[in-house]
């Protein structure tokens, strides 16, 4: 069968030949226009004047336009409850908003025109950190958010030990190798067709057809594949793609634009950044008591998705631990910088790190093997697939939010890596060496992964697919889900393979149309091979049945027993082959087009209550990393990591694996390298390659041992395999408790190593270790 087999990424050979087409690789007309933002150069304030008689007159240039000029909508939110203007009316809201949009003969042509706007504001002074938006309680949502189970207040104030801390949290830039990019084409009447590098297009359908006030039906959007999205093209692309429209619409042009890096890292929003602080209560042995947890979420300027993105931070603060008694608060500030949007994990990885902090806190302060007080706090595994039925099962056990968690499996998975990874010898390996070496330190630990599966908006959880068979035999294959390098295309293409017992080969994958399949949701939260999986198993099996039952009336037999295996279909005693059944049963006018459909089932959430399932399931993980630091310049190596990753009946395992991989770097990078720094004028600094650094091919682990462990998914996923694109990002937290451990080698205190641990910060935390 063609899944469970580890098949390469569809398009790996049109990626590493240079003939993959993006947003930018596809041909244009002659006339093209080619688009860039004017940007403010003030963080907040207001805009007094402004005057483009320069930008209008410089060379190449045919079209500008400000808020004023726009003929409908200046609203590019995802939020519905947020207006978020595409160009400035007045107000401004951070360093980098676009103001005004020029059309040019060039790309470079209308860049260089775009920095010749003259602006004259009022300038405020900024709202930059979480402590500022504290003091002016500037917030994205008035409420604090509080999520809670049991009496922590109590239980922390009875428990043995009480431990205090802070810790905050950098954010992250996406740096996907592609940038933002958008061209629209304009058709007749007032039809548009969008091609654009994002991971939502019935949202840019949605916002281009706001933004020329025309209904959704006039608006086509194609996206073939991004060159990375990570989060980043959830929401962040509506603005050139609505740039477009309008500007294609006013100029009966098509009409490019595409981000430099500079001013992509300056005009988009990155991750989150954090600070949590944390009250916990133990045992001797290192139990947790009751906790709280403060989370101050830094959200930007606007909406965007930081709502939703702050309720994971939430729901992740419990991570693979039983809290008996749990306060999440959830503060969702607003500050003059980017809006910060969705990232790998949405949130998790933050709220994930904040309890992986307390564990090694906890474990420094009583002195005792992190993974032993972590093993201490976990979950009970479920046993057998089934807690919750089995006779003399575990008692149940809940989250914080209220859902059981039914399907722990962290407790044999750690152990199973603590064995492979020979985690106790090296261990005591590292204390050896510690002991031995004055300047140089290691460090070693082990954290898991426990990720919540859905969209927390319970009606995102759905999709839809279009297939075709053609008479020849041949499959084109057609899904709401997009391509951006994680395999998803791949994976659902051996569905319908699987679907018809056939070789992938037969199936055409075809680019994301808003056309073929209507009101889809972005391709996020990991839900891709989930939702889009199921949906063609759908449509496939629709097609299949039709089949079978032309089949079972020509051969008088139950159409139950008609198989399709290996490009042949067998009925009773018969053996035909898929392409002459698809002939013959097109003669026999028999319809083979099918739309499918799916909705996951089983879940609810409440997000004002905290209280619900809003997970179908929870994927695992677990890794162990190894690292050293110089302790005279910060400086820090990974040496060695080992993962064993959960992703149930894998699909396929190399494109899994893969995710694993670019996974944990990712998240790696996140706690070590990559440092946004801001200006006291709100400025970004650290706005390309050269400032902001991401892990490089040496940054690379010299040991990396990745493996799948084997296992299914209890519920009923498509061929029970589980999720897996984000959850390998939270692994790289590891990396960071290792370092953690590196320093509390240096000196008798907690090290308070905060996010990124960068050599400065590591220094900084070695001074504090020895003190
Ligand atoms: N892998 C690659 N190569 N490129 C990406 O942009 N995005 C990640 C993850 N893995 C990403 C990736 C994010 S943020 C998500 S939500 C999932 O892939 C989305 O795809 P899926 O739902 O098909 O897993
Ligand atoms: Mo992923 S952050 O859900 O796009």
């Amino acid at each position: 069968m063609s899944v469970n087999r580890p098949l390469p990424h569809d398009a790996a050979r049109l990626h590493v030949t240079g003939q993959a087409r993006y947003v930018d690789d596809i041909p244009v007309p002659r006339d093209c226009l080619h688009l860039a933002f004017g940007l403010s150069e003030i963080a907040a304030g207001h805009i007094t004047s402004m005057d483009l008689e320069a930008v209008r007159n410089a060379p190449g240039v045919i079209s500008v336009l400000t808020a004023e000029d726009l003929p409908a909508e200046n609203d590019v939110s995802p939020a519905p409850f947020w207006h978020e203007e595409m160009l400035s009316t007045g107000e401004i809201h951070y360093l980098g908003q676009p103001l005004f949009v020029v059309a040019a003969e060039s790309h470079l042509a209308a860049r260089k025109a775009a920095r010749l706007g003259k602006i004259e504001y009022d300038e405020r002074k900024p709202v930059l950190s979480i402590d500022e938006a504290m003091a002016a309680n500037w917030r994205i949502e008035e409420d604090p958010r509080v999520y809670s189970k049991g009496n922590p207040d109590a239980a922390i104030a009875q428990a043995e030990t009480i431990i205090e801390g802070s810790m905050e949290i950098g954010g992250q830039e996406h740096f996907y190798l592609e940038g933002q990019a958008a061209l629209a084409l304009p058709q007749e009447g007032s039809d548009m067709v969008v091609h654009c590098s994002t991971q939502h297009p019935t949202e840019i359908q949605h916002k281009v057809a706001e933004g020329l006030g025309v209904p959704m039906h006039s608006v086509r959007v194609e996206v073939r594949r991004m060159g990375g999205g990570f989060g980043g093209k959830e929401s962040q692309g509506n603005a050139l793609a609505v740039s477009c429209a309008v500007m294609a619409r006013a100029t009966g042009r098509a009409c490019k634009m595409r981000y430099d890096r500079d001013d992509d890292m300056v005009i988009t929003g990155k991750r989150h950044d954090f600070r949590i602080d944390y009250r916990v209560g133990v045992d001797a042995e290192g139990r947790i008591k009751g906790i709280t947890f403060e989370q101050f979420c830094r959200c930007g300027w606007s909406a965007d998705l930081s709502l939703p993105v702050a309720d994971r931070a939430m729901l992740h603060a419990d991570n693979a631990y039983n809290l008996p008694h749990a306060r999440v608060v959830s503060h969702r500030l607003r500050t003059n910088t980017q809006s910060a949007t969705a990232y790998r994990g949405f949130g998790g990885p933050q709220g994930m790190l904040g309890i992986e902090r307390v564990l090694d806190h906890i474990a420094h302060a009583l002195g005792r093997d992190p993974l032993e007080v972590r093993r201490l706090n976990f979950y009970a595994d479920a046993q057998d697939g089934d807690v919750a039925s089995a006779n003399g099962a575990p008692a149940r056990q809940v989250t914080h939010y209220g859902m059981e968690v039914d399907d722990f499996i962290l407790g044999g998975l750690v152990a199973e890596l603590e064995k492979s990874a020979d985690y106790a010898a090296r261990r005591k390996a590292v204390a050896a060496w510690n002991a031995a070496n004055p300047i140089l330190k290691k460090g070693i630990a082990l954290s898991p992964v426990k990720f919540g599966i859905s969209f927390t908006l319970t009606h995102l959880n759905q999709a839809g697919a279009l297939v075709h068979v053609y008479n020849d035999g041949s499959i084109h294959l057609n899904h709401g889900g997009t391509e951006m390098g994680q395999g998803l295309f791949q994976k659902v293409a051996q569905v319908a393979a699987a679907r018809f017992g056939v070789g992938t080969e037969r199936v055409k994958i075809t680019a994301t149309d808003t056309g073929k399949v209507p009101n889809t949701s972005a391709t996020a939260a990991s839900s891709g091979s989930d939702l889009n999986g199921m949906a063609v198993k759908a449509a496939c099996d629709e097609i299949r049945g039709r089949l079978a039952e032309f089949l079972a009336e020509r051969f008088q037999t139950d159409p139950a027993l008609v198989r399709f295996v290996d490009g042949m279909v067998h009925v009773g005693a018969e053996t035909l082959p898929f392409d002459q059944v698809v002939g013959e049963a097109y003669l026999a006018r028999i319809s083979l087009s099918a739309t499918g459909f799916y909705k996951t089932p089983k879940i609810r959430w409440d997000r004002i209550a905290g209280e619900g399932r809003p997970f179908f399931y929870f994927a695992y993980g677990a890794a162990v990393t190894e690292v050293v630091i110089d302790t005279l310049t910060g400086e820090n190596r990974i040496l060695r990591v080992d993962i064993l990753h959960d992703a149930g009946a894998s699909l396929n395992p190399a494109l899994d694996i893969g995710q694993v991989e670019g996974g944990y770097v990712q998240g790696a990078g996140w706690l070590t390298t990559e440092e946004l720094v801001w200006n006291d004028k709100g400025r970004l600094t650290t706005h390309a390659p050269s400032t902001y650094k991401i892990p490089a091919c040496s940054d690379r682990p010299d040991v990396f041992n990745v493996a799948l462990r084997d296992g299914t998914n209890r519920e009923e996923t498509i061929y029970r395999s589980k999720a897996v694109g984000e959850p390998p990002f939270m692994l790289g937290i590891s990396a960071l408790m290792a370092l953690s451990d590196a320093v509390a080698a240096c000196g008798p205190n907690y090290p308070d190593l905060d996010a990124p641990a960068t050599p400065e910060r590591i220094l900084a935390a070695v001074a504090r270790a020895r003190a």
